[in-house]
């Protein structure tokens, strides 16, 4: 087993160059499967989820040449089966979005449960009521998905929550389905945005991503013969803002889109800590001081991300006073607060709310990361805490972060990767 050994209590200081983002990563590459011909993709981050995406596309017949270690040319004229195994779905959520572009291209998709992060229930209602509405019939059972559908033809859809997988499955249905669909109550996440720009770059005609209707209308066949760079990850810049909050350093975080960053920004400026944008591409963050309580209330873009939720109540752990986060997307999602606590923190969550009273000090400890994000919290906390913390679980971590231990190491953190 894998562990990270951290000693901390080291501010972090330099550089740090964000890779393209997980969410988008994962959703444009099964939306490469809509294109009939060949597409080339650059700034794909160099973690699990995409290794195994790419494992599924390959399955499918699809031919994948690695052009340097960000950028692969994909082949998916030739897809012969339209037959995900649970096996492999089963380890991450976007799995799910095989189905709307399997289903778009082909008519037919089959796709194992999807799994991913433990946040609590994970429904796809909207998802399949968006196929439905396109004219698919769907069959959730036996551990299985099965789509499938004579014609698509575009109609009106609402989603009745917003929802970034519902939002993106519908779009890959409706790219190659007759006439317009119009999709309301959309998220407007990013990685939403950079899918519809993926796959307009080859060939569809989709408008209005990034606001609360999506209107896609249907082309016969998306030539490919593009290159596409995928958008800066959102998460992991927030991820190394909050580290240098917490850590009281300074890093300046290259190769991200500040725009994106605004709703984490207001956040780090509340608490005290500083920050120049540098460019619309670079910005740098410092805490010289104990940052400030404050309160969070997690939301969709462009409230405050749940995927920041964990590595912010890191910070809310050792500031100053009694912080209050709401998290309104998961249910599960403060199960890091207990590993917290078994640092010296003094947290208390139930149901959707978490009570956060700061202490001065946290102390290292065995921590098991929970999922994802909590694991980039437990790794920020590691850093901050006095003495050795050891992190186990990090095929969490690793499913989501490229060479995460390397970039802290490169901004002055004590981490090695060790087996134990
Ligand atoms: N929901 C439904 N029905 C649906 C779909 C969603 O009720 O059919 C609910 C969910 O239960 C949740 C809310 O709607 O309460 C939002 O869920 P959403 O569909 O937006 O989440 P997702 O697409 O499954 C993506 C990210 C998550 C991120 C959420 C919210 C991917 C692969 N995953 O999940 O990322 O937390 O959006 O922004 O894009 C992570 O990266 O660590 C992560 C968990």
């Amino acid at each position: 087993m894998e562990k990270l050994v951290i000693n901390g209590r080291t501010p972090l200081k330099g550089e740090v160059t964000i890779s393209g983002a997980k969410n988008a990563a994962v959703a444009i590459l099964p939306a490469a499967l809509l294109v009939d011909g060949i597409c080339t993709i650059d700034n794909l981050p160099n973690i699990s989820d995409v290794k195994i995406y790419l494992d599924i596309l390959t399955d499918l017949g699809a031919k994948v040449t690695w052009n340097n270690e960000h950028e692969i040319t994909l082949d998916t004229r030739n897809i012969n089966s339209y037959n995900s195994p649970v096996e492999k779905t089963s380890k991450f959520r976007a799995s799910y979005y095989l189905i709307g572009s399997l289903l778009g291209r082909f008519g037919h998709a089959q796709v194992g449960m999807p799994g991913g992060c433990k946040l609590g229930a994970r429904p796809i209602d909207q998802h399949i009521k968006g196929f439905e509405a396109l004219g698919a019939k769907v069959d959730v059972s036996q551990g299985k998905i099965t789509a499938t559908a004579e014609d698509l033809v575009g109609t009106s859809v609402y989603l009745d929550v917003v929802s970034v997988g519902a939002t993106i499955n519908v779009m890959l249905a409706a790219v190659l389905a007759e006439g317009t669909t119009v999709i309301d109550n959309v998220a407007k996440e990013p990685h939403v945005v950079d899918v519809a720009n993926f796959l307009n770059t080859m060939g569809a005609d989709i408008r209005g991503a990034g606001t609360d209707v999506i209107k896609v209308n249907g082309v016969k066949k998306l030539e490919g013969n593009a290159t596409y760079s995928i958008v800066p990850d959102q998460i992991e810049a927030g991820t190394f803002m909050l580290a240098a909050v917490a850590s009281r350093g300074n890093i300046l975080i290259k190769n991200c889109i500040t725009k994106h960053l605004e709703p984490i920004m207001a956040k780090v400026v509340e608490m005290g800590g500083e920050i120049d944008e540098i460019d619309g591409d670079n910005v740098r963050v410092w805490c010289n001081k104990r940052p400030k309580k404050i309160n969070i209330k997690t939301l969709p873009y462009p409230g405050f991300p749940t995927d920041l939720q964990p590595q912010m109540g890191v910070v809310l752990s050792i500031a100053e006073g009694t912080s209050i986060i709401n998290e309104s997307i998961w249910e599960s999602r403060f199960q890091y607060t207990e590993e917290l606590n078994k640092m010296g923190a003094k947290i208390s969550a139930q149901g959707k709310t978490a009570v956060i009273d700061g202490v001065p000090d946290l102390y290292g400890a065995p921590v098991y990361a929970s999922d994802l994000r909590a694991g980039a919290a437990l790794i920020i906390a590691g850093v901050c805490a006095n003495g050795v913390t050891e992190v186990y679980n990090l095929e969490h971590i690793d499913r989501g972060y490229e060479n995460i231990e390397q970039k802290f190491r490169n901004l002055g953190a004590n981490i090695e990767r060790v087996e134990e």
